[in-house]
């Protein structure tokens, strides 16, 4: 929406902005990104289009930028609003912004521009720009070729759901102007590209430098027929058969001003509704009939795919935001478990086990990655194997969901398959993904229901079901305080059981080692079998070191409130290695061990233990009886 402050103009003035607004809103928009390596002249392009298009524009502008700037008002503040609108809908998305977007405009059509560093965070800034993106200009130097920075973006934006290349091969007049040099750069591009499924590749030979077939045909090209760049992108046809798409409506949320009106705010996602087609809620299949189509400029008959209506039903039914209107006879899929393509852009590796919160355009729930079916080698699109994925790297994940979510196939909706992955702890958008399909897994396991329920097993032993989890580096005096605490709570009749992490480590979790990977699973198995002990009623010690907060958060989560009391036990790491009881710091220290907490392996204090325990100059037995009043305190025992 474009909002010009206007009270300080002559009404004449005023009718000549509205119309020339106006004239503006009627054109189609067409969000395009470039990328490429870092020298192949990006900017160049940039600036290029900017200064060439305006100066096309220039007759029109004139007259209305010398009254805005005579006013106040520059020129400048009509780009900016629409630079801002770009930026939103990114915000939205929970996508941290690096992208430089710039407006431009030519008599025929608008453009919005995603300038995305192409260096270190590329996959990120590709995201971010190619969320919203119809197209994108893939940039060569024409002396280089094709390099791997070209297909590795090729592959990305292919994977972002981006249908529409232009092969800009630049600095066509560093090679002369050869047509020969040209041809074998498209050659080799297109058959590079052939498996990418892209509606249109269109290659152009240009000089962004000196203008050549950017905005205008050049003569130095003269064996070349094709459009220039800015033809091409006045004219390429990106709606496709977007309307015949069914029916999409995320609610954003309900709109409740009285008691009167009720009605469900959003953006069409995809295809269109009138008033009397019938509706279902996606997650609940309850079905209703549009009522009313309400908007800020009064009620409508219908509404299209990107546009911000209010839908009012028939009937009071329950649609909680987070929620989808959909077309009965073209459902979405509702699914708790779902494979998905993953760029992951985050110093911090994706590892699977681990929880993250996965956004969707209205719903948010929590999700671990089940299982990393392969990395994507964005240089050949070969299938590799993987335990993480790092910074910039892609691949094929396994999710499983702590709720059902409605979704589309990313193929089929851009907006209804796509998410963003979220880190619990930093609240930092670390990933997107592009959801390929449900897994039919979770629609063949139910929950078997139980007559003995935890609460009577619980009563019958007298008790209060708990974790009590101690973390702490290896040697912190974790083993000796459980031990010593279940001695005394066995005493006093509690059912207890402890899990320790050198045991576990010699049976269920045999087949795990120290890594990041093997450290995020230990513990989510554990977690899960120290919630089962608690279902049978028992109070389970937990001796684990734990190092990092995703996992124990995580643990945390699985318990009902009340039922987690993570411990600290707070001893200084040179304690630690100074006490050594296996020997393994000295190893460690040495190099033998890899991966050692607290050497080369990091260790996350807790910032919010339940029972924080600092150890030094105390007796395990002192700590202990701490720990049994705080209990006691609290009813556990
Ligand atoms: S955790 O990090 O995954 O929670 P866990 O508590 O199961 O670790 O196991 C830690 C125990 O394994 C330590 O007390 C120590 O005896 C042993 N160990 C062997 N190698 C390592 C290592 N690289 N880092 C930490 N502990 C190790």
């Amino acid at each position: 929406m474009l909002k010009v402050d206007d009270s300080a103009l002559p009404e004449t003035e005023v009718t000549d902005i509205r119309s020339y607004l106006a004239s503006q809103e009627n054109k189609t928009l067409l969000r395009f990104l470039t990328c490429g390596s870092v020298d192949d002249g990006k900017s160049t392009l940039i600036g290029r289009l900017l200064y060439d298009t305006k100066l096309i524009f220039e007759d029109q502008l004139a007259t209305l930028e010398q009254d805005s700037r005579k006013h106040g008002t520059t020129g400048d503040d009509i780009d900016f609003a629409l630079l801002v609108d770009g930026l939103e809908e990114e915000r939205q998305q929970g996508i941290t912004i690096d992208v430089a977007y710039r407006f431009f405009s030519t008599p025929k059509r608008k453009f919005i521009v995603a300038d995305t560093p192409g260096h270190e965070q590329y996959t990120r800034n590709m995201a971010t720009g190619a969320s919203s993106a119809d197209l994108a200009v893939v940039l060569v130097d024409a002396r280089q070729g094709v390099l791997a920075q070209t297909r590795r973006h090729s592959i990305i934006a292919s994977l972002l759901g981006i249908r529409h290349i232009v092969l800009a091969v630049n600095k066509i007049d560093l090679v002369g102007f050869d047509e020969e040099v040209f041809k074998r750069i498209v050659m080799e591009y297109t058959a590079f590209a052939k498996d990418l499924g892209f509606a249109s590749i269109v290659p152009i030979p240009m000089s962004a430098r000196y203008g050549d077939n950017v905005t205008r045909a050049s003569d130095n090209t003269p064996w070349y027929t094709g459009p220039s760049l800015i033809d091409h992108l006045e004219t390429v046809d990106v709606e496709g058969d977007a309307a015949e798409r069914p029916f999409r409506f995320p609610v954003q949320y309900v709109n409740r001003p009285n008691h009167e009106f009720r009605g469900f705010a959003g953006t069409v996602a995809s295809g269109s509704i009138a008033v009397g087609d019938d509706v279902v809620v996606a997650k609940s299949d309850k079905r209703s009939r549009v009522k009313r189509i309400a908007t800020y400029d009064g009620d409508r008959e219908s509404a299209f795919e990107g546009e911000a209506v209010t839908l009012l039903l028939d009937d009071e039914i329950e649609v909680s935001r987070g929620n989808m209107l959909v077309a009965p006879d073209a459902r979405p899929h509702v699914a708790d478990q779902l494979a998905a393509n993953v760029v992951w852009f985050d110093e911090h590796p994706l590892l699977p086990g681990r929880m993250y919160l996965l956004r969707t355009e209205t719903d948010q729930v929590n999700a671990t990655v089940s299982h990393l079916k392969h990395r994507t080698n964005v240089n050949n699109f070969a299938h590799e194997a993987a335990k993480s994925l790092e910074l910039n790297e892609v691949g094929v994940c396994n999710f499983s969901l702590q709720a059902p979510i409605a979704f589309d196939s990313f193929e089929e909706n851009r907006t209804t398959g796509a998410f963003v992955l979220i880190d619990r702890l930093t609240n930092a958008t670390v990933g997107a993904g592009m959801i390929l399909h449900p897994l039919r897994r979770a629609a063949n396991i139910h929950w078997q229901a139980l007559d003995v329920t935890k609460t009577s097993r619980a009563e019958l032993k007298h008790q209060k079901p708990a974790i009590l989890w101690f973390t702490g580096l290896s040697g912190s005096g974790k083993s000796t305080i459980a031990n010593l605490l279940e001695k005394k709570l066995h005493a006093a009749g509690r059912h207890t059981y402890i899990l320790d992490g050198d045991n576990v480590r010699h049976g269920l979790n045999r087949d795990l080692g120290f890594t990041e990977e093997d450290r995020v699973e230990n513990i989510r198995r554990v977690g899960e079998v120290a919630r089962l002990m608690t279902e049978a009623g028992l109070i389970v010690l937990v001796s684990f070191i734990s190092p990092f907060r995703a996992e124990r958060r995580m643990a945390r989560d699985m318990m009902e409130e009340g039922e987690f009391i993570e411990v600290f036990v707070d001893t200084p790491f040179e304690e630690c290695a100074k006490r050594d009881p296996k020997g393994l710091y000295a190893r460690a220290l040495k190099g033998e061990i890899k991966n050692f907490t607290g050497v080369d392996s990091p260790y996350e204090v807790p910032e919010l233990a339940d029972v924080h325990l600092p150890t030094m100059g105390r007796s395990p037995e002192d700590l202990v009886d701490e720990l049994e009043t705080w209990l006691k305190e609290r009813g556990y025992c």
